[in-house]
């Protein structure tokens, strides 16, 4: 058999002290043993043209070469080369036009060193592996096998699949990678915590795939209009693409009510509520009731927002906003106290926000402090930080003081009793929309990271969760 010089692959840097050394012995006897070049790999896009390079080494004058032939690794012929004859392409009809020598029987003798063969319009029965043949005078014949790969190029598009709320997971978005060769690997990028299942068929190429992969997840409301990404890597490809998927889950109203600052009186003018939505479709609907059934005259509905000219006694009561889209309804509830004098209106409002500045300001130069001690601390040794997580679970016992049952504490005031009447789903959603709520509060304490005195830490708390100073200067 003769002997292959198959150029390295570039990666194997490891081994090139080892193959420098080859190479010099190879050198040193060259004037005896010719060897012939050829790549090992080489890759071709469906329907473009691909060469074969292939050099016999060295050039000399000891050696004449008499023919230079191409035939796949099972012995059927491609392409032959004679000085005298010159070129032969066996399979006339499908080869002829696509196949050429590159350089061999272009004028100069040095060009028959060169047996490169071009191939157009590549196809994929052209894939295998194909053996450069020198027939040399006196010298015999030299080898070389090149493994041609014939790689297509797939077509990609990737778009979200809209979805109702519901509590199994269903397929939110699709990617589909058409007519690769080889099969392209999709992967997804995205915070959310679905899976992706992937299925393949034949592409419309012979010998092509085309791969669909499905992001699939539990529907929530607040999944909607989330920006994921489709990332399809393929051989053909420079870097892998990028396909930017936005969400569309339609959900039911998510109500609330705003607007209550608890200190409405009698005779009041211009207070108001407001019915805050969040929803997908838009809502077809807003309606606003009282249990008794009653509607007390002197509020006055203008769509998503309720105006009371003057406070009366009939407004002392609870309202009820209630939303409709397409997908179903929901509700919030909103209890109002009818006083019989303004709830010192100036006299309050002075120390609560100035109650708030002083928080504010107190959190900041604590922030101050702790860093300082921090670093300190630091310089001096590095700990393992239980002040830390201590912090975050005491912050989250506060929360929950504020947050028990369906009520939602706002900063501004009363209480809003959330209560959708929508098909099941909604309550996991909103619970977990509570823990989210309930982890960002932690994170700015969990950054302070401090190892401060314990009664430092409790100052703290109590004053970071504004809600729990507006409640006490509110009620107390
Ligand atoms: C190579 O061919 C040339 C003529 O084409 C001839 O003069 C020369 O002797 C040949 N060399 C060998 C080594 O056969
Ligand atoms: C060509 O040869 C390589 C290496 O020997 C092998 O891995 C590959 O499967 C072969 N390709 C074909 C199409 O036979
Ligand atoms: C409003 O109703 C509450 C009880 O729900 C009552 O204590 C209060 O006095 C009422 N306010 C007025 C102005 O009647």
């Amino acid at each position: 058999m003769a002997r292959a010089a198959a150029l390295p692959p570039s990666r194997l840097s490891p081994t090139l002290p080892l193959l420098s050394l080859l190479l010099l012995q190879l050198r040193e006897t060259g004037a005896q043993d010719m060897q012939v070049q050829v790549l090992p790999e080489v890759q071709g896009q469906m329907g473009n043209t691909v060469e074969l390079p292939c050099h016999l080494l060295p050039h000399t004058q000891d050696v004449n070469v008499t023919q230079v032939t191409w035939h796949r690794l099972n012995g059927v012929s491609v392409a032959a080369f004679h000085p005298n004859f010159g070129t032969h392409f066996p399979n006339q009809q499908a080869s002829q036009e696509r196949l050429a020598f590159v350089r061999a029987g272009q004028g100069a003798k040095t060009n028959l060193y060169d047996a490169t063969l071009a191939i157009r319009d590549l196809r994929l029965e052209d894939e295998g592996n194909y053996t450069c043949e020198f027939a040399t005078f006196p010298k015999g014949t030299r080898s070389g096998v090149t493994w041609l790969r014939v790689l297509a190029q797939p077509q990609n598009h990737a778009e979200a699949q809209e979805v109702t709320l519901s509590l199994d997971p269903v397929p939110v978005a699709r990617c589909v990678s058409v007519g690769g060769r080889p099969a392209a690997q999709i992967t997804w990028i995205s915070a959310l915590d679905g899976e992706a299942r992937d299925s393949q068929e034949p592409g419309l190429q012979p010998g092509t795939v085309t791969v669909t992969s499905r992001y699939t997840m539990v529907p929530l409301g607040r999944t909607d209009g989330v920006k994921i990404t489709c990332k399809v890597d393929h051989e053909s490809f420079q870097e892998p693409m990028l396909l930017p998927v936005t969400l569309s889950v339609r959900y039911p109203p998510e109500v609330s009510i705003s607007g209550y600052d608890d200190n409405w009186y009698l005779g009041r003018s211009e207070a108001t509520l407001h019915c805050d939505v969040r929803s997908n479709p838009e809502p077809t609907g807003y309606d606003w009731s009282t249990p008794s059934g009653t509607f007390p005259a002197s509020a006055v509905v203008k769509g998503p927002q309720l105006l009371v000219h003057s406070v009366d006694r009939l407004v002392n009561t609870t309202f009820i906003c209630t939303v409709t889209n397409a997908v179903g309804t929901g509700r919030a509830e909103q209890v109002v106290l009818v006083r019989d004098t303004p709830q010192a209106s100036s006299r309050d409002a002075g120390p609560l926000v100035w109650g708030a500045v002083g928080g504010v300001l107190l959190v900041l130069l604590l922030l101050a402090g702790g860093s300082i001690a921090f670093l300190l601390l630091r310089r001096r040794r590095r700990r393992k930080s239980p002040g830390g997580a201590g912090g975050g679970s005491g912050g989250r016992d506060g929360d929950r003081g504020s947050n028990d049952g369906k009520t939602q504490m706002f900063g501004n005031g009363g209480p809003v009793f959330w209560t959708p009447t929508a098909p099941g789903p909604l309550r996991p959603d909103g619970k977990e929309e509570e823990e989210e709520e309930e982890e960002e509060e932690e994170k700015p304490e969990e950054g302070l990271m401090l190892p401060p005195s314990s009664s430092l830490k409790d100052d703290m708390e109590s004053h970071l969760d504004g809600s729990l100073i507006s409640r006490r200067a509110v009620y107390v």
